[in-house]
């Protein structure tokens, strides 16, 4: 695998989940860590494990629908590390129901959280790499991104739109050496999908070929590919991590 040696990372949504085992893994691999999430005080463990692998860390608390919020984290993860090769879009919600029902607070919630806070992110990070004239981004997108779901119309939108966003800075930010590729996981087993009633896993699970759900290292191993050179001639592609689901 390529390596991330020596690279400083930042991770958004790195509390937990598919963030924190992302975090882990470029820690492995021997990157650097700038860890952020709404949810600053549950950043410790995220910490402790980077730290463990013998890399920095820096935890900082950041909204990321919110623009100052993101600002003030940018500016301050470059005072304390000088730069950003990566930067890896992860923070996500959802708040599903269906279409006929769902408010409009949910509806902009989701779409606010996932698209608008990927974007608030990109634009901060992406004036640095430009800068740099190098870096590179990985967005997490969803498999319900590019096939919808019942249920879930906000969500989908919003990760359809998170791939439409990384096609076009893939596009504008090419030219200064910096790639934007994304991440469409299919049911990655996490907080956000414990909740799930089981009627629901068992007809997702009927649904994947490889006839299991994925862990969050399913999904961090590719983000891995991505921000390392070993994907260096990639840009504004979706990388499916499914067990086949959607194919
Ligand atoms: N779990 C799955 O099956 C699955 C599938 C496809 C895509 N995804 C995507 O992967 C990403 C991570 O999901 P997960 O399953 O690890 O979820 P999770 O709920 O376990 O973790 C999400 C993290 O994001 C943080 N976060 C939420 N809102 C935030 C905000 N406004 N600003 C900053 N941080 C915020 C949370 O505090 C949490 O630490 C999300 O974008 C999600 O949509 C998950």
């Amino acid at each position: 695998m390529g390596s991330v040696e020596g690279k400083i990372a930042l991770v958004t949504g790195a509390a937990r989940g598919i963030g924190r085992a992302i975090a882990e893994e470029l820690a492995t691999e021997g990157a650097d860590l700038i860890l952020c999430d709404v949810k600053a005080e549950w950043l410790a463990e995220t910490a402790a494990a980077v730290q463990a692998k013998g890399r920095k860390v820096v935890c900082l608390s950041a909204d990321v629908s919110q623009s100052a919020s993101v600002n003030a984290a940018v500016t301050e993860a470059v005072e304390k590390c000088g730069r950003i090769d990566i930067l890896v879009n992860n923070a996500g919600i959802t708040k599903d129901g269906f279409m006929a029902r769902m408010t409009e607070e949910d509806w902009d919630a989701v779409i606010t959280v996932n698209l608008k806070g990927t974007f608030l992110f990109t634009k901060a990070v992406g004036k640095i790499m430009m800068k740099q004239r190098g870096g590179v981004m990985v967005n997490i997108a969803s498999i319900i991104g590019l096939i919808g779901n019942a249920g879930q119309c906000n969500y989908a939108a919003s990760k359809a739109g998170v791939i439409a966003l990384t096609k076009s800075v893939a596009k504008e930010l090419a030219s200064r050496n910096v790639r934007a590729n994304a991440v469409a996981p299919g049911f990655i087993e996490t907080k956000m999908t414990e909740v799930l009633p089981e009627d629901i896993k068992k007809q997702m699970l009927a649904h994947i070929p490889l006839n299991r759900f994925g862990l969050p290292r399913d999904v961090a191993r590719v983000v891995l590919f991505l921000a390392s050179d070993d994907s260096a001639y990639m840009t504004g592609q979706v990388l499916t991590v499914s067990g086949g689901m959607g194919m």
